[in-house]
């Protein structure tokens, strides 16, 4: 079974293709003057069965995607995995007001056109795989790859910014071998968060953020502010996808003492791979 790729997560599929034994294959992608996606396998044919690896964000990926799996087909593949490091639109999973869509579920019902297996990497809510409407669907965590890459760099607490990422902090921190705690967050807009003033034990601490997605980078830099008001040494901060919009990562670099992410986005600072983890689902 090879691994396909397309223009998005090229170092995650070389990895997988790796540790499968396998080989992998870059489609080639290419752009119409009016911007529509092109795609191409430049292949006889492949195996029945495959697996693809594509992020769905920005928009335009996710056609690419759907492109991806068709182009696979039409070289005789009848079964496809597909693996998105970064699912797009995760983050709508309910109707929040009235007339709104609910954005993950289209995407999902929208992929099963397509795909066999769906394989994703920390959703904000896995729960919504439920709309998957095919058995064989897998969200895993990149709590242990970020665990090991801090194992030894000498982290003293791993926090969340928020409770709702507290599993995660105690996921790391158990592989690290230290304490974990968390913050309390409040957004106040798609740019601004507000971080409790807290009693968390921080001082001449070496501490270690986690967060699923660094988007802004407005919890981060709060966060941080905290963690250096309640004297802690040194602030790192990781996430599994690192979107990093507006100069998000040169505003981190200035407040925090590391930045990291995994490589299902890939940056300056995609250095932690969750090729391992993936691979363990498939
Ligand atoms: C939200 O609940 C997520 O877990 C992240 O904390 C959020 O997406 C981060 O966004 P930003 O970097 O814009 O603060």
């Amino acid at each position: 079974m090879r691994v396909l790729c397309g223009s998005t997560s090229k170092s995650l599929a070389d990895d997988l293709a790796k540790l499968l034994d396998t080989e992998c294959i870059q489609a080639t992608v290419k752009r119409f003057p009016d911007g529509e996606g092109y795609v191409r396998f430049e292949q006889e044919s492949l195996e029945k069965e495959a697996i693809i690896v594509q992020n769905s964000y920005p928009d335009s990926n996710f056609v690419e995607l759907l492109l991806l799996h068709d182009a696979a087909r039409g070289l005789g593949v009848e079964k496809v995995t597909c693996v998105i490091p970064y699912f797009g639109y995760a983050r709508q999973d309910r109707r929040f007001n009235t007339g709104e869509a609910l954005s993950a579920q289209v995407m999902l019902r929208h992929l099963a056109v397509e795909a066999d297996r769906v394989i994703t990497v920390d959703l904000h809510k896995p729960d919504i795989l439920r709309w998957f409407p095919k058995p064989g669907v897998k969200d895993v965590t990149a709590a242990p790859a970020i665990g090991h890459y801090f194992s030894d760099k000498g982290i003293d607490l791993v926090l969340a910014p928020d409770k709702g990422a507290s599993q995660r902090a105690a996921e790391v921190a158990h592989v690290i071998g230290c304490d974990n705690d968390h913050l309390t967050k409040t957004r106040l807009s798609g740019t601004e968060v507000k971080i409790t003033p807290s009693k968390v034990d921080a001082r001449g601490k070496k501490v270690l953020i986690v967060d699923d997605i660094i988007s802004t980078g407005g919890t981060i830099v709060a966060a941080t502010n905290e963690l250096k008001r309640l004297g802690a040494l040194k602030v790192c901060a990781a996430c599994t996808h690192g979107l990093f919009v507006s100069g998000a990562l040169e505003r981190l670099n200035t407040v925090c003492d590391q930045v990291l992410s995994t490589n299902t986005l890939e940056s300056p600072v995609s250095k932690i791979s969750v090729a391992e983890e993936i691979s363990k689902a498939l």
